[in-house]
């Protein structure tokens, strides 16, 4: 095991806390893939960047070959102290780079990428890994939480950027790279299908968006300084947006599936 060197080592203690999903919608993942796709009984599916194993739950309740990698010790560590999954017989863990998987040619039925590309600077080799150990006809499954455009979520992130950029912070652009990756996979497969697994209301702040930021592995992995200064400057442009930061405001999630067929 190696216990250093992922950026969500740090994160993963508070991870579902702050980037909560309904249990109703994460049950809905596998129906909804199961509908688009023809998929075996009992699958062979290989969760890539499984991180707390929220996905895990419905897959090994129907008797499919579960399999959940992730880079990160932290998150797998969390993923194995779930208490379902420490009643569960038929599931695997592994510590393993998405980068250079450890698994033969065409050995899964269904790779589940659940709100792992926005955040891989190295999607293409972490695709191209993918479909390596995907049979041929079989499904990759790329899932994300989509927030509404003119949300309050949505113009932090975006204003967060904008000081970043002016502070001359190198900050990855996730949802260009997220665009880019379904782009090549769509450009490589038999079949593209869009899917809604669920949508949801939440209300939300500036206050609680700074506090999950300081919880994101990209954020959390700034020097010190620099995270302090661009929340601070965040701070002072919320409450000029917003009133307060801790003014409370309703707005719409859902989470997306691309399910991809071979
Ligand atoms: C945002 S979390 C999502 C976790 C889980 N799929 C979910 O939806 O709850 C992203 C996960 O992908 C993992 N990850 C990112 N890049 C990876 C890579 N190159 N190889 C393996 N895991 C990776 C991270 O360690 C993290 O646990």
């Amino acid at each position: 095991m190696n216990r250093n060197g992922s950026i969500f080592d740090t994160t993963a203690a508070g991870f579902e806390r702050h980037r909560s999903l309904p249990n109703e919608v994460v049950e809905a993942i596998r129906p909804a893939i199961r509908a688009a796709v023809h998929l075996p009984d009992h699958a062979y599916v290989l969760d890539l960047g499984a991180g707390t194993g929220r996905m895990s739950r419905s897959f090994i309740a129907a008797g499919d070959f579960y399999l959940g990698v992730d880079s990160s010790f932290a998150m797998l560590r969390e993923f194995s102290d779930r208490p379902e999954i420490r009643q569960a017989k038929s599931y695997l863990l592994a510590q393993v780079e998405g980068r250079c998987l450890p698994f033969a040619n065409a050995a899964f039925d269904l790779v589940l990428l659940m709100q792992v590309l926005s955040g891989a600077g190295n999607w293409r080799e972490m695709l191209e890994e993918t479909r390596r150990v995907l049979r041929p006809g079989g499904t990759i499954a790329v899932g994300h939480t989509v927030s509404s455009e003119s949300g309050m979520d949505a113009q932090l992130k975006r204003q967060l950027a904008a000081i970043l950029e002016e502070m001359q912070v190198p900050w990855h652009k996730p949802r260009e790279s997220r665009q880019k990756a379904l782009g090549w996979l769509e450009s490589v497969a038999v079949r593209h299908v869009h899917r809604e697994a669920g949508s949801w209301k939440v209300m939300t702040s500036a206050d609680e968006f700074m506090s999950r930021r300081r919880t994101g592995a990209r954020f959390a992995a700034l020097p010190g300084a620099v995270q302090e200064q661009a929340l601070e400057r965040l701070h002072r442009w919320a409450e000029a947006e917003f009133g307060s930061i801790g003014s409370k405001l309703e707005e719409q999630r859902s989470f997306e599936l691309d399910i991809f067929e071979f």
